[in-house]
């Protein structure tokens, strides 16, 4: 029996439990990839997956995603929106900050945002986002992969990493926060669907745990580029102010490092 209970956690849905459609299992390769692969099969929008362990869990980049079973919370969820993949820009920008309110709704303090996908608990990597987009002849979907450490995750890790348990006294049961995660998502993705990550960039910024820190660009073709990390522009792009001026980043394949810092 997988650890969530898609009858338990359907009344906590409350408002939203008619937008989602909660499938919970104890194993599979990636969340992320069962769900596109389902999204091709025709589901519908809303759909979730949760699963207990991931044998082959993924990250941005090209990483790997590691958690013990049972040590995390560790979903994807399906989204159609009527923008094209281009205005999908921004987008986990967006995730970042209903996951990061729905912690906080639940007493989580101290919480932060860092561009473009990682929620950061005293700079330490709490939850990562992988946001994967296709389109289909119905329109633009994304597949929304979150992954939220209830404890330290153990191993060799990319970056150093913290759990729900260092934030919050006692961790929530995960129904809950799977419930208040959704039921703060559901209405973040239609205002972001609706007017674009513009409408929430205030929101982000009052998360934004690195706001003018001397920070790191590493990319695969722009190699290391330092400067003061100004948050996030109207469109989700990073903005760095740099001894040659202001520099706008999109997503794509770079990472942001606390200057000086390997990881
Ligand atoms: C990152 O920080 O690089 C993103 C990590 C995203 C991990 C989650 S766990 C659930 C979903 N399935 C995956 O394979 N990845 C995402």
């Amino acid at each position: 029996m997988p650890l969530i209970d898609p009858a338990t956690l359907q009344p906590l849905l409350t408002a939203v439990r008619g937008r989602f459609d909660v499938d919970s299992i104890e194993e599979c390769d990636s969340t992320n990839t069962v769900l596109m692969r389902r999204a091709g099969e025709g589901a519908p929008s809303g759909t979730v997956l949760v699963a207990d362990f991931q044998s082959a869990g993924r990250g941005r980049r090209g990483r790997s995603w590691t958690a013990a079973p049972e040590s995390g919370l560790l979903f994807s969820l399906l989204w159609r929106f009527n923008r094209t993949l281009a205005d999908l820009c921004g987008l986990s920008l967006a995730i970042g900050v209903a996951v990061t309110e729905a912690l906080e709704a639940l007493g989580a303090r101290g919480v932060g945002v860092k561009w473009p996908n990682d929620l950061l608990f005293q700079d330490t990597k709490l939850a990562g986002i992988l946001v994967e987009l296709a389109s289909d002849p119905r329109g633009t979907l994304a597949i929304i992969g979150i992954g939220l450490n209830l404890h330290t995750p153990d191993g060799d890790l990319p970056q150093p990493a913290c759990g729900l348990d260092a934030v919050l006294h006692p961790v929530p049961d995960r129904h809950t926060l799977l419930a208040k995660i959704l039921t703060t998502l559901a209405p973040t993705l239609d205002h972001f669907d609706a007017e674009g990550f513009a409408a929430l960039q205030a929101r982000w910024q009052h998360y934004h745990a690195w706001q003018d820190r001397q920070v790191d660009i590493l990319g695969d073709s722009t190699g290391k580029i330092s400067g003061a990390c100004l948050g996030a522009d109207q469109d989700g792009a990073l903005l760095l102010s740099t001894p040659e001026g202001i520099r706008r980043f999109l997503s794509g394949e770079i990472s942001l490092r606390k200057k000086g810092s390997p990881c």
